[in-house]
């Protein structure tokens, strides 16, 4: 049978995605291959959020199909995922030693498609059309053999997003909203406990909205959008798709259905944590800020996408919410859980953005003192409305905004790592270090890496650490000290 290598490049749910496409072709009977050179098939998944990314998975194609060819290797390449479903055939006619384009909607596809090229019936596959029910046919994506040493493990919810912000293309790689069914999600993560996971991050594009769109709504809003999405007026379109059935995620008890998700997972014997990504600020409600309140499985670290600290970008980003807003949100997590980690992500040089803007973001950072964000300088995509903005901030502003932004967050973040130094804290270990096998990793409730000087009997272990030094975004710790 062939050997595949895949590389991933994005979000965590391009990793899932990656990880369920590795396991659908093993459970075939291809082998893993340790690198590029040496497989005969290779796919790129690929993330299009930012110029960069796409650029990136380009240069590793060139690089790819030119190494073959001088060796005189017979290789299937592929693309998979977000640039895939964005450039669809464009990107055969760009690089056409190119064998495979698989959409957003097709991972569970991989396998046939393979067969049919491998076994030379197609030349070619473009496959980027839109399958009903594609967010639940993939629930396989642990390796054979190696599900008893992965003690954290994702699951997917839902895909799509209906916010449409004015910078994100992710609504035209993703689609619209669609989610899995509690029962069979709450199944799924039962099988994984079951096989030793005590960890389990729900994954989707905008997880708070979890189950409030119902299917036959969004089959009729994406059709609308899909049909007008290259039209500057989608987003007065989009308002224009019929509204949501009552029946669509009814709230129960005051909870949304993300909440009653949350809640039904928690009951998992056996499962010591649950986390999330990516959630929008607007979906952080009462009822999920009660939640963390109420959940102790719950882990205490929240992910809050500031993108600006100016209300005037955050209204032309389309964000739904303000500066205050945002604040009060911080300010309620922070009373139910007072050791909550938050992490952010800042987009700088936003089409219009200001001095005055970006000074905005900077005072918001002070303010919250993020235990880590992740900052963009903005990246021009296809089709979105933020792209035909009047105002494109020159590329050396965002060069220099990023850096300003930077340097504030790493100090406030370095502060905040030093501030653990002398606690004890929880960690679930993850296994050997990469870099140093002598080693071990976990993972604080707040989602923060420590090493510690481990071994085997402490893999998949909840353990209490004392934190001694801090490095370079990691925290060492002493297990003695804590369990004396
Ligand atoms: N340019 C720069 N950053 C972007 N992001 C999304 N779209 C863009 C863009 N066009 C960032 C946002 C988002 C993260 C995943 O990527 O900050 O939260």
């Amino acid at each position: 049978m062939p050997s595949v290598f895949i590389k991933t490049y994005g979000c965590q749910m391009n990793e899932r995605d990656s990880e369920a496409v590795a396991a659908q072709l093993v459970a075939k009977g291809y082998s893993l291959a340790n690198s590029e050179a040496a497989a005969d098939v290779v796919l790129l998944n690929t993330c299009s959020v930012r110029d960069f990314a796409e650029q990136k998975a380009i240069n590793k194609m060139q690089n790819i199909v030119g190494a073959a060819r001088n060796e005189k290797r017979d290789q299937i390449v592929g693309f998979l995922g977000c640039m895939a479903q964005s450039r669809g055939r464009e990107l055969i006619d760009q690089l056409p030693d190119v064998d495979l384009v698989l959409g957003t909607q097709k991972f569970h596809r991989v396998g046939e498609y393979l067969d049919e090229l491998l076994s030379g019936r197609r030349r070619k596959v473009v496959d980027v059309e839109a399958e009903a029910k594609s967010e639940a046919a993939i629930r396989e994506h642990l390796l054979n053999g190696s599900a008893k040493t992965s003690v954290s493990a994702f699951v997917s919810i839902m895909q799509g997003c209906n916010q449409h912000c004015t910078f994100c293309i992710v609504p035209s790689t993703r689609g619209a909203e669609r989610s899995r069914a509690i029962p069979d999600i709450v199944a799924e993560c039962r099988e994984l406990v079951a096989r030793g996971v005590k960890e389990i991050t729900l994954l989707g594009q905008i997880v708070t909205s979890y189950g409030r769109r119902a299917d036959v709504w969004n089959a009729v809003a994406s059709e609308a959008r899909h049909r007008f999405s290259t039209d500057r007026d989608f987003l007065d379109d989009a308002n224009k798709a019929p509204s949501p059935p009552r029946s669509a995620g009814a709230v129960q008890n005051g909870n949304t259905p993300f909440v009653q998700l949350l809640e039904a997972v928690h009951e998992i014997e056996g499962l010591e944590r649950i986390r999330f990504t990516s959630p929008h600020p607007k979906g952080y409600g009462d009822d999920l800020v009660e939640a963390y309140a109420r959940l102790p499985k719950l882990c205490e670290s929240a992910h809050l996408p500031l993108q600006s600290g100016s209300d005037r970008i955050l209204k032309a980003m389309h964000r739904g919410y303000t500066r205050e807003k945002y604040l009060g949100i911080v300010a309620k997590l922070r009373e139910a859980r007072p050791r909550i980690g938050i992490y952010t992500d800042i987009i700088v040089g936003f089409p219009g953005e200001t001095e005055d803007d970006f000074e905005q973001t900077l005072s918001l950072c002070r303010e919250v003192e993020f235990d880590n964000a992740y900052i963009f300088k903005y990246s021009p995509r296809r089709d979105t409305p933020a792209a035909g903005m009047p105002d494109q901030v020159p590329q050396k502003v965002r060069e220099e905004r990023n850096h300003r932004l930077l340097d504030l967050v790493n100090e406030i973040a370095a502060r905040k790592y030093d501030s653990f130094i002398g606690q004890p804290v929880q960690i679930l270990v993850e296994g050997p270090s990469k870099k140093n096998a002598a080693r071990y990793t976990g993972r604080t409730r707040c989602n923060r890496i420590v090493l510690f000087d481990g071994s085997q009997r402490h893999h998949g272990q909840i353990m209490d650490v004392k934190i001694t030094r801090t490095g370079s975004f990691t925290l060492y710790g002493d297990p003695a000290i804590v369990n004396l």
